[in-house]
Formats: structure tokens, C-alpha cells, sequence
């Protein structure tokens, strides 16, 4: 069995309703069949929607940006991932960089959400990745490290095995600066080192690890070319058709 190839678009607080539906139409147009799944991840509003456009298109799913700890319950302003489950989401991003950021989310918050996402039999798309400061340090391996033990870790490998994870070094997202392909690959093989390590050979083979920050149309063929990365998260890139379609078909024939 080969590990699934994953383009995921993050639109982040982009696109009011029509502008959301008109660009999934547009994806929808220019997405041919392919051997790579999309996983279009728009604010909440739009997933009810955009689940129906998506609907028996089988290389075409949908995600949200975050999620609440619990099913339910006296949580002002919070979205459950029964919710999400509910409105045809099959994927939820995790300890996005902004998230840990700006919403002071920490790896013990984060291992919550990833057991909410998985009892919804939802997929966590876990985030991990370093900050310019750490990286300069020569420390992202100690980081991320620590982050996939403080979020993930603590998984059985049956629910290991629902885990995408996608390395995103800080200083290249939403930069332009993107980490050269030989840096994506030593973190993605460091990466995947770690989940063998902590469950085993066969596991760390099936996992998908996305790279993103910065991806683009003409990065993107070199990035997949390495072989342990196995798509991208792609946030600027993704709120334009073209460039997100280009990504998803951005895999070399013989990968
Ligand atoms: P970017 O964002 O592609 O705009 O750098 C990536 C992300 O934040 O997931």
C-alpha cells in the first residue's frame, strides 16, 4: 500500500460566502481526476455548502481550521467536531502556527482536540514546525520533536494511523521564503524517523507528511519530488483556482 498524497488548502479568514462558492466551483472546473486527494479548508460558514458541491467527487474532501475539545456544551463561540462531522467535513487542521500563536494553543489543548477529532472519526491534520529563532538555532528538530510527543504521541497507532502531519516551518509561512526542497526532506525523514520509532517501520511508512509555507505553483514540483513529502498545506496558494489545481497536479509520474 502507498501513503496517500494530500494538496490541502487552507484559506484561513478569506472568502465571504459567494466569493467561497464561486472559488470551489472554480476548483471543482479546473480539478481533473487524480492519484492526489484536495482538501479544501474553509472557515466553518462554508463547509454545509460546499459539501454538496463537493459531493461524489472522489478526490475531493473537505476540512475545517480548528475545532473545541468537546461535543458539546456552554462554549460560547466554539464549533465541535460532531458539528463539523455533521456538515460533510472529513479532515480538521490542528496546531496551526497561528493558532499556537494567537490563540496561546499549547501541545496539551492541542492532544484534546486531536482525541475529539478522532472519536468524530474525523482525520486531524496536525501542524508542527519551528520558528525562525529555533531554526536559526539549529534546534527544529528538538521543536517539532516535542511537539508531535506533546500533541500526538500519545495516540494508539490505530488512531496514529488517521494522523496526516504536515511540518511548517514558521519563518516560511505567509513569507514567501520557502524551505529549500533539501530542508523539507531532512525534517519530513526526521519526521517520519520519529513515528517509527514511537510505533513502527510500517506506520511511519503510511503516514502522509504535507509540507507547507510558501508553497507555490512553481516550487511545489520540486518539494513532492522528495520522497517523504507527500503533498503540501497550502494557504496563500490555495484562494486562487489555477494556482491550487497547478499544486494538487504538481506530482512527478513516477511518484
Ligand atoms: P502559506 O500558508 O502557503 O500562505 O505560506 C501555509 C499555511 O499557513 O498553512
Amino acid at each position: 500500500m502507498k501513503r496517500q498524497r494530500i494538496v490541502a488548502g487552507n484559506w484561513k479568514m478569506n472568502n465571504n460566502f459567494d466569493e467561497g462558492r464561486d472559488l470551489t466551483i472554480s476548483i471543482i472546473q479546473k480539478l481533473g481526476p487524480s492519484g492526489t486527494l484536495a482538501v479544501l479548508c474553509p472557515p466553518f460558514i462554508h463547509l454545509n455548502y460546499m459539501s454538496t458541491l463537493a459531493k461524489g467527487i472522489a478526490n475531493l474532501k473537505l476540512g475545517a481550521q480548528n475545532c473545541h475539545t468537546e461535543a458539546n456544551g456552554a462554549y460560547t463561540g466554539e464549533i465541535s467536531a460532531p458539528m463539523l462531522k455533521s456538515v460533510g467535513a472529513e479532515f480538521v487542521i490542528l496546531g496551526h502556527s497561528e493558532r499556537r500563536e494567537y490563540f496561546g494553543e499549547t501541545d496539551d489543548f492541542l492532544a484534546k482536540k486531536v482525541g475529539a477529532v478522532l472519536a468524530s472519526e474525523l482525520r486531524p491534520i496536525f501542524c508542527v514546525g519551528e520558528k525562525l529563532e529555533s531554526r536559526e538555532a539549529g534546534e527544529q528538530e528538538s521543536v517539532v520533536s516535542s511537539q508531535l510527543e506533546g500533541g500526538l504521541f500519545h495516540l494508539s497507532a490505530e488512531q496514529m494511523s488517521k494522523v496526516v502531519i504536515a511540518y511548517e516551518p514558521v519563518w516560511a509561512i505567509g513569507t514567501g521564503k520557502t524551505a529549500s526542497k533539501e530542508q523539507a526532506q531532512e525534517m519530513h525523514k526526521f519526521i517520519r524517523s520519529l513515528v517509527a520509532k514511537k510505533y513502527n517501520d510500517n506506520l511511519a511508512d503510511l503516514t502522509t507528511i504535507l509540507y507547507g509555507g510558501s508553497c507555490k505553483p512553481d516550487n511545489a514540483k520540486e518539494l513532492f519530488s522528495q520522497p517523504d513529502v507527500d503533498g503540501g498545506l497550502i494557504g496563500g496558494a490555495s484562494l486562487k483556482a489555477a494556482d491550487f489545481v497547478a499544486i494538487v497536479n504538481s506530482f512527478p509520474d513516477s511518484k
